[in-house]
């Protein structure tokens, strides 16, 4: 990958992954935020790791309690990006085809018709995901890994990008069906949402105090994204920074809290987001800080802790966390890890120019 300055003007028209730098990644997240921030006061890294799943085309879990933003974010999200939206509010009395779709019968003309499901979009929120019944949510589920759907026994392909919001309100627990801990490997981040500050609240009146509404704009299109996806499968991944996330990893199966540690599917995505990371920084190669960052996010509901470890008060959070701070990171020196990147970069281009 060159090292070209930004090229790309407008992210919503024709754009090819020829044409996009990791500088324009970068570029086109500021251009988003700056949008999601007139509506939206404060939880911008939390914006940043909704970027994240969809540009890595993962899915995200969203905890918290009633009245905290939640679908408002999901919301404010889609609509910068000029993506396909919709909202499934889960049911107890909720079918697989009220999500997937499913055919129906003409008697006028004797033949089936598709009639597509709510899950046919870029930006799907699945809104209180844990009051669906289990056939269900694993409908949905099956979907999210697969980027497919079954509908009466033939497959559909569901558009990329494609990501979920799933939300979920741990206060009233009765009648609902929580996620099998093992299902929720299949979301790339759980984030739980805290209050807003004392600054953030007041910022939030004033915000719904101001009679005029700031329009948010779309500033990216799914070709942009999906030409973005492309570039930052290009970005560059030090086999000391595999090396590293895979210790990681490999810690939390041998933690003697835990009763079941991270699966391949962590490291891989452990390994995607950090690319994406980079990219969003407008970096072509991922340094230790991107692992280090996302770590926790990517790692604490993937791990099931032994019940003498929950007694006494431990959570996966935290292991996840002392985990990310044992393992050393191969080298905390962007610089020295710069000088050895531009290093290869010129001896490829020399074996090109002898190749010529
Ligand atoms: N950080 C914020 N910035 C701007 N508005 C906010 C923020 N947090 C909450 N709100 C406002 O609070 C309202 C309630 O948010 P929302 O409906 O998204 O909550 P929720 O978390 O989905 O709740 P529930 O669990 O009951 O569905 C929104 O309409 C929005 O106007
Ligand atoms: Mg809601």
């Amino acid at each position: 990958m060159s090292k070209a300055e930004a090229s790309v003007k407008d992210f919503t028209g024709s754009v090819t992954p020829e044409m996009l730098t990791v500088e324009d990644i970068k570029r086109a997240w500021h251009q988003i935020y700056n949008e999601i921030r007139k509506n939206y006061i404060g939880r911008i890294g939390i914006f940043e790791m909704l970027w994240i799943a969809m540009l890595t085309s993962k899915h995200v879990y969203l905890e918290g309690v009633p009245g905290l933003g939640k679908t408002y974010m999901a919301n404010t999200f889609a609509k910068t990006l000029g993506c396909k939206f919709s909202r499934i509010q889960f049911t107890p009395d909720m079918l697989p085809s009220d999500i997937v779709g499913t055919n129906i019968f003409n008697p006028k003309t004797g033949t089936f018709r598709l009639r597509k499901g709510p899950i046919f979009a870029h930006v799907v929120l699945a809104d209180e995901i844990n009051r669906a019944p289990p056939k269900t949510q694993s409908a949905l589920l099956e979907a999210m890994a697969e980027g497919q759907v079954s509908i009466e026994g033939e497959t559909q392909v569901l558009e990329k990008p494609f990501v979920v919001i799933a939300t979920a309100n741990p206060v009233e627990q009765e009648g609902t069906y929580p996620l099998p801990e093992a299902q929720l490997d299949r979301f790339l981040f759980k984030i739980f949402l805290t209050y807003n500050s004392a600054e953030e609240e007041l910022q939030m009146i004033q915000l719904k105090n101001n009679p005029i509404k700031s329009q948010i704009k779309q500033v990216v299109s799914p070709e942009t994204i999906r030409a973005m996806m492309k570039v930052i499968k290009r970005v560059y991944v030090h086999p000391d920074i595999l090396a590293y996330i895979r210790d990681i990893v490999i810690a939390t199966r041998a933690d003697r809290r835990v009763l079941v540690g991270g699966s391949p599917r962590a490291s891989e995505s452990l390994l995607m987001a950090s690319k994406a990371r980079a990219a969003i920084h407008g970096r072509e190669y991922v340094i230790p800080d991107d692992v280090l960052t996302l770590g926790v996010h990517i790692l604490h509901h993937r791990l099931i802790l032994k019940p003498e470890a929950e007694l006494e008060g431990i959570t996966p959070v935290r292991v996840a966390q002392d985990i990310l701070n044992s393992v050393p990171p191969p080298v905390d020196d962007i610089e020295e890890f710069e000088e050895e990147l531009e290093e290869e970069e010129e001896e490829e281009e020399e074996e090109e120019e002898e190749e010529e």
